[in-house]
């Protein structure tokens, strides 16, 4: 392949050319997926953004469109940002968008389609009363930290709410907005949510879950065992943190159920690459479903030269943890569709110190799933409770330092002489009252090429190695692996860019190279068809 096709993805969305990023306003309407997203239709840098539309049948495959929404009006003329779509009772669908007005301010938009009998919805038809929202000195918005609209929600008072992405000096807000008719918003007197200290708020997502794997439809109230979550994507950190909280429908506000000081929250959908994502209900399979923009690793010039930066994670299916403290997430099953030459181990051992290699599946387009059972915890290392950073704590024991228990794990896109592989792995710890369990993912030695960014990424996971197995699912994609812990309790995503571990010469393997024994007891793996994308 030439230079700028190496690094293309098989199964990962992505568009033939070009720069993408944000996913924007996902839906199905008469059976069929949409999906919007930001797009530069002139160069591989961010630029000239309109909305470029494909749909699916499947979220797997998917066929383009023309760009559904760009620059035409004085409300949008230099640039068609990030928005959501709406689901009117009754069916019809409207788009909220951020517009970059001639002084280049950021208003909010309301577009609708042109033709609603086609399923396709190729047209869409911006609102003469746009822009719908604006900043003005009275309200004190800052017209560049003002964007970004939900998918709106309609209140048991019939008025529909939407929330804006903004911050005050340091402080990020989810700006409240209602309406009777869609068409004239009114600023509520508080926000949603506010935390101080936080930054801008980009692509703000709002919606209730509950631990049913069933999704509910953004205007669900009074459901039981319902709760709301709150996202931000953090433009100083580049990290989408999420809030599980409770929605007050009489005050209009989001409480969270617990908050450090100064800080959104802990939580992350991902602990690797994975910004500006947004969720829908999908309504064919009572699900939501959570899409992600996964961004280059490359240097600005690098993916300059290869003529596209960026791809759409895998969409996930998404609802609350059991003990109603995190959410879970896991790659939807529309993705097994990809799957074939499936290769089974029966359970056995992995010595310490040992590795094995997984042979027979297309190891750089692949699927696995491993789970290990540890039957030698006596020897776990000492947990030091000032290890607060289970980022810094993966970097700094990375998948060649050996431990009590772990790391083991998988090392994958590898090449055979082992110049270069990614590792994502677990490694236990003995605390105080409990077995800690770190997870990372390893990009040290993914590259001989010294340019890409190389970060480590790490988190905790909240297992109990006693009694439960540890399993780890990697997709891996060319120069894409999302990782997902535990059945979806934690997710890593990373970019990589071997130079020897291409296509064929890449290998996969299962590694403990800790001193304790683990026992393999499932492993399964699937080379991955390549998706028909645009
Ligand atoms: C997030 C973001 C949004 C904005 C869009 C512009 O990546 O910065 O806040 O609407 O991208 O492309």
């Amino acid at each position: 392949a030439s230079p700028s096709q190496i690094y293309r993805t098989s199964y990962h969305f992505q568009p033939p050319k070009n720069w993408m990023n944000d996913p924007n306003g996902p839906m199905v309407y008469k059976g069929l997926y949409h999906l919007f997203y930001q797009y530069n239709p002139l160069g591989a840098d961010w630029g000239n953004i309109v909305w470029a539309h494909s749909t699916s049948t499947d979220l797997i495959n998917w066929n383009p469109h023309k760009p559904a929404i760009f620059p035409s009006q004085e409300g949008d003329i230099n640039g068609c940002w990030s928005g959501s779509t709406t689901i009117f009772p009754g069916g019809k669908p409207a788009i909220l968008y951020t517009g970059i007005n001639p002084s280049n301010q950021q208003v909010q938009n309301l577009a609708v389609p042109k033709n609603l009998s086609d399923p396709y919805l190729i047209e869409w038809d911006k609102s003469p009363y746009n822009p719908l929202m604006t900043p003005t000195p009275e309200n004190k918005i800052n017209s560049s930290s003002f964007r970004d609209p939900t998918t709106a929600w309609l209140g048991p008072d019939g008025r529909w709410r939407v929330i804006i992405g903004n911050k005050l000096n340091r402080r990020g807000k989810a700006l409240l907005y209602r309406s009777k008719d869609f068409v004239r918003w009114t600023k509520a007197k508080h926000p949603l949510h506010s935390v101080k200290g936080t930054g801008m708020w980009e692509c703000p997502d709002f919606y209730p879950v509950t631990s049913n794997p069933i999704g509910l439809d953004t205007s669900t109230v009074g459901a039981l065992g319902i709760k709301h979550v709150l996202k931000v994507s953090l433009d100083d950190t580049k990290h989408d943190q999420y809030a599980i909280g409770t929605y007050d429908h009489v005050k209009d506000v989001f409480d969270p159920d617990a908050v450090a000081a100064e800080k959104f929250s802990g939580l992350r959908y991902d602990y690797g690459k994975f910004y500006a994502s947004k969720t829908f209900y999908d309504s064919l399979k009572k699900r939501r479903i959570l899409w992600g923009w996964i961004n280059e690793s490359l240097s600005r010039e690098d993916y300059i030269a290869q003529g596209w930066s960026g791809v759409q994670g895998i969409p996930r299916l998404l609802w609350l943890d059991k003990s109603g403290k995190q959410l879970m997430q896991w790659p939807i099953k529309e993705i097994e569709t990809l799957r074939e030459n499936k290769v089974g181990y029966p359970p056995r051992p992995l010595k310490g110190g040992s590795i094995l290699e997984v042979q027979g599946v297309k190891a750089a387009q692949a699927d696995v799933d491993v789970s290990f059972e540890l039957s030698e915890l006596k020897r776990a290392d000492a947990f030091d409770p000032s290890w607060t950073d289970p980022q810094l704590l993966c970097s700094q024991k990375g998948a060649s330092i050996k431990g009590g228990i772990g790391p083991f794990g998988l090392k994958l896109l590898a090449s055979k002489d082992m110049q270069e592989y990614t590792a994502v792995f677990f490694r236990i710890f003995k605390g105080q009252y409990k077995y800690v369990v770190l997870m990372c993912s390893d990009q040290s030695r993914s590259s001989l090429n010294v340019k890409p960014d190389k970060t480590t990424y790490g988190v905790f996971l909240d297992v109990d190695p006693l009694h439960e197995q540890l399993s780890l699912r990697s997709l891996i994609d060319h120069s894409i692996v999302e990782s997902f812990g535990a059945k979806g309790k934690a997710c890593i995503t990373s970019r990589v860019y071997p130079t020897k571990a291409l296509d064929n010469e890449a290998h996969l393997y299962v590694f403990n190279n800790g001193l304790a024994n683990v026992t393999i007891s499932n492993l399964s793996a699937w080379s991955m068809k390549k998706a028909h994308i645009d």
